[in-house]
């Protein structure tokens, strides 16, 4: 039976080595957690690293079977690799670039290199794995030349791409150095999935400026090939997370949070450290809503869960800094005997505490500079059963073109973010309750199955196309 054969850099369990043990968990971040729901249904199988360097070809063997027990296949990387390819070039140049911080990028040939040859290891990993019906769905920026060397080596191929973070304007994407091969490399892809429209746009004025490719109703002509390419917005297992936050661990985790914190009103963030999520700004907008409004003090604080990320690159060391000298500083000046404004903790929480945090924060903030498409936006409303709670959006964040009855806000205007927190703590309940119970219809029904089944339905379409125009 033909399978579908997920491609990606990270898989959804990492692996950590601990004294002389190995611990297998979930890994954290949108491609991982979304797509966690997807690819056990069918027998389908997930390609991708595991996060462990392996020290032997015996133990390489051990997390071989581990994982595939699992459906998953292992690609393993070296720490050479790891450092030019993941945190050198797809970390410190694509990342950066693809999230409007051009100012961050590095350009380095020898990243670059190892870049092309990652790729073209995970295309043999993929080789040895996939059958001729096999579909072959490759995700993320890490991985931009494998649907062409797939193509290359197997034409026939059926290959979907799809790219978690966003796709910027051409004037970024033509300071890259590489751009010709990057795009190249894209359009092996038989279908091209974006977030939203914006990115799609995007990516269309750049294969017309940079190759000369145009299209038409999303449909590039390359001369040999067609490609569609459209905008799918990704969506969570909608159900996984009312369950959690149902569950019987997160309603007593709740309770715990709140005999901790008494009357406390809770605000709620939760991110992977990085830059493009706007932590500091959003520090900085806590600290004007309690200096604007200082009736909030012992009466609101801010839950900030932080996890730790790709934090051997040289930005997100600095930035780590930042927010602890910020948390640190805020608190020191605001704290009192019986209040802290902000409990900041640096750590992943498995998927009921997460829940149990839902739960307990009357607004959530999600508020990045850029943002592909951000699921916990997504989460904390499907956890909301009771239909009370604020989301405040930021309009960079590609959910913000679907959950517009969250309060949308520009994150780097701290004025205007600070407002949307004391909005948001006075709004009124039935005013809650509307906006919640429509973003709740709308996460409900375009969750993450039905996202799937609209790529891999608009797939198996363009090749059936193909097939008949040949
Ligand atoms: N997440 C997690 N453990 C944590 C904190 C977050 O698994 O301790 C998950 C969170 O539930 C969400 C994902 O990490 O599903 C973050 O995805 P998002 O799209 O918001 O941002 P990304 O990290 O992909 O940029
Ligand atoms: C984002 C990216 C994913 C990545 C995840 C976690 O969601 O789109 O491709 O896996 O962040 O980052 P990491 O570098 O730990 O894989």
């Amino acid at each position: 039976m033909p399978r579908t054969i997920i491609v990606s850099n990270r898989l959804p369990t990492k692996i950590l080595r601990t004294e002389d043990r190995l611990t297998f968990q979930p890994s954290e971040g949108g491609l991982a957690t979304g797509l966690g729901s997807i690819y056990r249904q069918e027998g389908n199988v997930w390609v991708g690293w595991p996060g462990l360097f392996v020290e032997d070809a015996a133990e390489a063997e051990y997390v071989g079977e581990q994982l595939r027990q699992d459906s998953m296949v292992p690609v393993f990387l070296t720490e050479a690799e790891i450092r030019d390819f993941y945190e050198g070039f797809s970390n410190s140049t694509l990342w950066p670039t693809f999230h409007y911080f051009a100012q961050y990028a590095t350009y380095e040939q020898a990243h670059w290199e190892a870049y092309v040859a990652v790729n073209e290891k995970f295309c043999r990993a993929v080789l040895e794995l996939a059958g001729p019906e096999d579909t072959i769905w490759v995700h993320d920026y890490q991985l931009l030349l494998l649907p062409a060397l797939l193509r290359q080596a197997r034409p026939e191929a059926t290959i979907g791409f799809f790219l978690h973070i966003p796709f910027p304007s051409y004037e970024l994407i033509r300071v890259l150095p590489w751009r010709q091969q990057l795009l190249e490399g894209m359009l092996g892809a038989d279908l091209l999935g974006f977030h939203t429209f914006g990115y799609m746009r995007h990516f269309l004025s750049a294969v017309s400026q940079l190759l000369g490719f145009s299209s038409q109703n999303g449909q590039i002509e390359t001369g040999s090939r067609t490609v569609l390419v459209d905008a799918f917005p990704m969506g969570i297992d909608y159900e996984r997370y009312v369950q959690a936050a149902a569950s019987e661990t997160a309603i007593q985790h709740e309770a715990t949070y709140r005999e901790a914190l008494r009357a406390v009103r809770v605000i709620l963030s939760i991110d992977r450290l990085d830059y493009s999520k706007g932590i500091a700004q959003r520090l900085r907008a806590f600290e004007l809503l309690i200096q604007r409004y200082p009736e909030w003090r012992e009466q609101v604080s801010l839950i900030m869960v932080v996890v730790p990320s790709r934090d051997q690159v040289a930005q997100y060391a600095s930035l780590k800094e930042e927010i602890d000298e910020l948390v640190g500083r805020i608190n020191a000046q605001y704290r009192t005997i019986g209040w802290t404004p902000i409990h900041y903790f640096y750590r992943s929480f498995p998927l009921e505490e997460l829940a149990s945090l839902y739960r307990l924060a009357e607004v959530a903030l999600v508020t990045p500079m850029r943002d592909g498409m951000n699921l916990v936006a997504k989460e904390f409303v499907a956890s909301k059963a009771d239909q009370r709670g604020v989301l405040i959006l930021s309009e960079r964040a590609g959910a913000a073109r679907e959950l517009s009855d969250a309060l949308i806000i520009n994150p780097t205007d701290t004025g205007q973010l600070a407002e949307a927190m004391h909005d948001a703590l006075v709004m009124p309940e039935e005013e809650q309750v509307a906006r919640m119970s429509a973003m709740q219809a709308l996460v409900r029904q375009y969750n993450v199955f039905a996202w799937s089944k609209l790529f891999m339905g608009r797939l198996a379409y363009s090749k059936m196309k193909q097939h008949t125009l040949a």
